[in-house]
């Protein structure tokens, strides 16, 4: 049986305002972001012919699924991985190339087959998810035919069984809209999307989407604020820039069913340059949607500033992501090894977004993150929306298993 599952923004295509680029997560000289949306196809058999499955992972004994994307560039961590915890970990990323292929090579490729195994002997699903910030630059062309098409079904089937994949995750940043430079889009992409996935597919074209609920406010927007907010219809409605409730809302207008949505959530925050006046505007209180400086500061240890090349071949200039994971937050003695907020810092959790705030006076950084308060809400979102579960970006970032611990309680896994 093979899972087909797209990664999607948290306010596309129903609500195309989001003219920003999302995520862009840096891992050594390679720039990448967070998956968005995310379907599930039907298994090929031995002789590579497809059958429909809709059967979908189960995790404690219940429906919901436990997902998390695996960033093949981080070396030495497969063992780590939780998988007990998981109904499927994603192998990230297969990128699309110019001759209507997928390459690995920049994640790793060798990892992938001890990737399944160990997946495999946890009952976990592995699958593969094709795309992502650098690698959606030839979606369009590789959908863009029936000759093409055809050609790429038996591509990422090719890919499915020469790794024993239980399904794919598809993660085209974005149909028709600019993602990263020199992304190649066209008005059939949303058409010839659907075209490929029904061959791929046949009758039922996803099993699940998974909504990118993240990237929310960043660099990108006016003013800082909740990085994966809860909700948004209770914030200001200048600072309601889309949240997992207005989401699931418009999604679920649309007739798309609850019961087939994943909660995308991060593992990480991000971060900003706000003078005190912004931060603590009366002098105690931490302000949610304050205004910052240009200055990106450095994120986590892992946040470099190295100048890097984009996959057209341009050079960017360096410069920080601002980019705090989890567990550095904790490695960088933000957080306690538990989690809670160190001294010497200002705190706040919005009860509207659902989420946490920290501000250092020292350095005036800001920061957007989540926590195991903010996951446990989400889980608990997810079960009383009827959702199907959550996507969690990325499975590395995590520190002890807080955030996830939480998330899954949240659900009553
Ligand atoms: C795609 O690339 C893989 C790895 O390089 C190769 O083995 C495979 O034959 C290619 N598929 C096609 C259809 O060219
Ligand atoms: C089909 O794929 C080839 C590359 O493999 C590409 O050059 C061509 O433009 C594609 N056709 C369409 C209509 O996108
Ligand atoms: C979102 O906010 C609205 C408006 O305050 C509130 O009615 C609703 O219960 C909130 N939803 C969640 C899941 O928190
Ligand atoms: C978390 O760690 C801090 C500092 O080490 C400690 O004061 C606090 O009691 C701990 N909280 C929990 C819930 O363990």
């Amino acid at each position: 049986m093979l899972f087909l599952s797209l990664t999607l923004l948290a306010a596309l295509p129903l609500v195309p305002v989001w003219a920003v680029p999302m995520c862009s997560v840096r891992s050594q000289s390679t720039s990448v972001s967070s998956p968005t949306g995310s379907s599930t196809t039907p298994s090929p058999t031995a002789s590579g012919s497809q059958a429909v499955s809709s059967s979908s992972s189960t995790s404690g004994g219940s429906n919901l699924i436990a997902t998390s994307w695996y960033a093949g560039w981080e070396t030495n961590t497969i063992s780590s991985i939780s998988w007990d915890k998981y109904s499927a970990v994603k192998y990230c990323f297969a990128v699309t190339t110019s001759d209507g292929n997928v390459s690995l090579a920049d994640s790793n490729e060798a990892d992938v087959a001890s990737f399944v195994q160990a997946a495999h002997q946890h009952n976990t699903k592995a699958m593969v998810t094709i795309g992502g910030w650098t690698g959606s630059q030839y979606f369009s062309t590789n959908f863009g035919s029936a000759e093409n098409r055809t050609n790429f079904v038996n591509t990422v089937l090719g890919l499915v069984t020469k790794y024993n994949l239980d399904g794919l995750d598809f993660d085209w940043e974005y149909p028709n809209r600019a993602g990263a430079p020199c992304n190649i889009i066209s008005s059939s992409d949303s058409a010839n999307y659907l075209s490929f996935l029904q061959e791929l597919r046949f009758a039922k074209v996803l099993d699940y989407i998974e909504i990118m609920n993240y990237d929310v406010f960043g660099l990108w927007t006016s003013t800082a604020g909740p990085n994966s907010p809860l909700n948004d219809t209770c914030a200001p409605s200048a600072d309601q820039q889309g949240s997992a409730v207005s989401a699931v809302k418009a999604w679920t207008a649309a007739g798309f069913p609850a019961s087939q949505i994943a909660l995308g959530v991060a593992s990480y925050g991000h971060s900003y340059s706000v003078s005190t006046s912004e931060a603590l505007p009366d002098g105690k209180t931490l302000a949610l949607f304050p205004t910052f400086s240009k200055t990106v500061p450095q994120g986590d240890s892992s946040d470099t500033d190295a100048a890097s090349t984009t996959e057209c071949g341009v050079l960017v200039p360096g410069g920080f992501s601002g980019i705090w994971n989890f567990n550095g937050l904790i490695n960088g003695n933000v957080l306690t090894s538990n989690g809670t907020v160190n001294t010497g810092y200002d705190y706040t959790y919005d009860e509207c977004s659902q989420t946490p705030f920290i501000y250092d006076p020292k350095t005036q950084v800001y920061i957007s993150y989540d926590n195991a308060q903010s996951f446990g809400v989400k889980g608990n979102y997810i079960k009383q929306a009827g959702l199907l579960g959550f996507a969690m970006w990325e499975t590395a970032s995590d520190s002890n298993d807080i955030l996830l611990d939480a998330i899954r309680s949240g659900m009553g896994l």
